[in-house]
């Protein structure tokens, strides 16, 4: 995830793009770059947060120009990587916010032509694809639609070029807006940035290429027909629009789940196929998984995963905990989960994992953190920055880069056929839309949280891969809502918590269509013998489950290795609205951050 704006008018450009895009470094902050248009395009570009940048820019005269806030997806986080980048010095300049998924072979055939790069990022491609479409008596929005033809993968684009006073931008599946001003218009990643500036915004959709001047808008649509869209009045503070409408960051990340997904994985499926595995061979005879927290939950999960694909032992262990314990005559992968990269106690890990002679990867969503340089392997999650303290959308990433990996080492085993594997492969590509399904019952579950909103305990309750995604629900409800949330594998209930359970005791029960179906149908019938309320979680077709719970939260039917991802994001809901019925400070809850580097 980047920030990107853009700026044509009668005033000075880089005061107004620099101002707009701070409004923008929620979407991340690594590095950031402006380009300034006329004659000749100049560019400045650094490592580091907007204030870098600021602080070190020349005054660049113009009315047009470009600006981008970086995210790290792809090379890391250096002033190289930064963007905007040029065709050629003072030529065309490009930013970009999402992944061109096939750069590495449009980068090979422009080398080849005689194109020269100077990055590791896949954006760099697409500043040479206009550069070598783009004549003299060519026209911009034309040439970006010509190159765009290439171009495969997700992206919000935005171009200037020499001696032309207009920004052409394009967006598919990356958000883009244009703001429409008087003698001026914007263009904006988001709405945020601009309302400074105005409150007239057309939405980009996808598939269209648009251009602005100082005072026109064309937007065409993806077969080059020309589009009419009025702008439409935006009522939102600042404070607001930030959040993107939502009252909380935690509840817009949860919305982002569906995009986070999808960018976890694009590209990396023909990493999976054996193209660009993550691990490059080596042997080990087990994997130890370290984490803590909701780290240490996706590590559980992985667990069921990739024993379930790859058939590898795999033991989950705390971060704190592994670091103090004896080294058994065993040659695992260590596989270090940590959304920041900054967990001290998970790099103390990774450091004690070395020291072992352990080969080691680290599952991380933070590019260039501190864990990146103290292990073997790399797989970023990519969810974009995540604001709200309690993890959400970098949990569902964590648990996309486990099925990647368990399939990868699935393969490398041959305990995979690769008919099993396309077919795995097609169920992860279906993750979006089952995800969506649960955001669009957000209502019916806004609903039965506040019925249950006055608890002080619950139990949470689920067998097999259900488990661990019970205790990263009971993780969540206790977070934020500040109510007592226990996890519990529904067999282990007997041996103790049903002591404490009463009418006083919601139990939320994954009841998902499983092997574990008649077992938990089972656990849940001796919770309701003892008078507590029983939440299901259940399959859409499932008509039986009413007989036995109080509420039923249903999610379309998914393949039990996958539905802990919508379970999950249903369960994350239910914890949201606990504590807004409670009022509780969702995005900063007491007594915890988000990044712990304490042991
Ligand atoms: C803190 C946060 C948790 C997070 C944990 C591990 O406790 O509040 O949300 O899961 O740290 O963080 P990491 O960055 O290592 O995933």
């Amino acid at each position: 995830m980047c920030g990107i704006v853009g700026y044509v008018g009668p005033k000075e450009a880089q005061p107004i793009l620099i101002d707009c895009l701070k409004r923008l470094e929620y979407r991340g902050y690594d590095s950031a770059g402006i380009a300034i248009g006329g004659d000749e395009i100049n560019v400045y570009k650094t490592e580091g947060e907007i204030a870098v940048l600021e602080a070190g820019m020349p005054q660049m005269p113009g009315v047009v120009g470009i600006a981008h806030t970086r995210w790290a997806t792809q090379g890391r986080p250096t002033t190289e990587n930064a963007h905007p980048f040029q065709g050629c010095e003072k030529g065309v300049a490009v930013v970009h916010n999402g992944i061109i998924s096939n750069f590495m072979e449009l980068r090979e055939s422009l080398a080849g032509d005689g194109h020269n790069f100077s990055s590791e990022t896949d954006t760099e491609v697409f500043a040479h694809l206009v550069e070598a479409e783009l004549k003299e008596d060519s026209d911009l929005l034309e040439t970006v639609r010509i190159a765009l033809k290439r171009v495969e993968g997700t992206y919000a684009f935005a171009v200037v070029a020499p001696g032309r006073p207009e920004v052409v931008a394009a967006r598919n599946e990356s958000p883009l807006v244009i703001g429409v001003g008087n003698g001026e218009n914007f263009l904006a990643s988001d709405v945020t940035a601009l309302l400074k500036y105005t409150n007239r915004i057309i939405y980009v959709q996808d598939g269209e290429t648009v251009r602005i001047t100082k005072d026109s808008v064309t937007i065409m649509d993806a077969d080059g027909a020309e589009v009419k869209r009025a702008p439409e009045r935006i009522a939102w503070s600042l404070e607001d629009a930030e959040k993107g409408g939502y009252p909380h960051f935690m509840l817009k990340e949860i919305f982002e789940q569906p995009a986070a997904i999808h960018d976890s994985f694009l590209g990396r499926i023909d990493a999976v196929e054996g193209d660009e595995p993550f691990l490059d061979g080596g042997s080990f005879s087990s994997v130890k998984i370290v984490a803590c927290g909701t780290s240490y939950n996706a590590g559980l999960v992985g667990k069921y995963i990739i024993e379930e694909l790859a058939r590898v032992p795999v033991t989950v262990q705390i971060s704190s905990e592994y670091r103090y314990s004896a080294a058994a005559r065993e040659n695992p992968l260590v596989v270090l989960i940590t959304q920041s990269g900054e967990t001290l106690d998970t790099i103390a890990a990774a450091r004690e994992a070395t020291k072992r002679g352990n080969r080691t990867l680290a599952i991380v969503n933070v590019t260039g953190s501190a864990i990146t340089r103290e292990v073997d392997h790399v797989i970023y999650t990519r969810a974009g920055p995540e604001i709200g303290v309690a993890a959400t959308k970098t949990f569902v990433t964590q648990l996309v880069a486990l099925y990647l990996l368990a399939i990868e080492l699935g393969t490398m085993g041959r305990t995979l056929t690769a008919q099993a594997k396309r077919s795995i492969v097609g169920q992860l590509r279906n993750l979006p839309r089952s995800v969506q399904d649960v955001l669009n019952q957000a209502g019916t579950i806004e609903a039965m949280a506040q019925k249950y909103s006055g608890a002080r305990d619950m139990f949470f309750i689920g067998r097999n891969l259900q488990y661990p995604i019970a205790m990263e629900g009971a993780l969540k409800t206790k977070e934020i809502s500040y109510i007592h949330g226990e996890g519990y594998p529904a067999g282990e209930l007997k041996h103790g918590p049903l002591a404490l359970l009463s009418k006083d005791t919601p139990v939320v029960a994954i009841v998902t269509n499983d092997r574990t179906y008649e077992k938990m149908i089972a656990n849940i019938s001796e919770v309701s013998a003892r008078g507590s309320p029983v939440i299901a979680i259940a399959d859409a077709n499932d008509t039986e489950i009413i007989k036995y719970a109080d509420d039923v939260i249903f999610l379309r039917e998914t393949p039990s290795l996958f539905s802990p991802v919508p379970v999950i994001v249903a369960l994350q809901l239910w914890a949201y609205h606990l504590a807004k019925a409670r009022g509780c400070p969702i995005d900063k809850p007491r007594n915890i951050a988000k990044t712990v580097t304490v042991e």
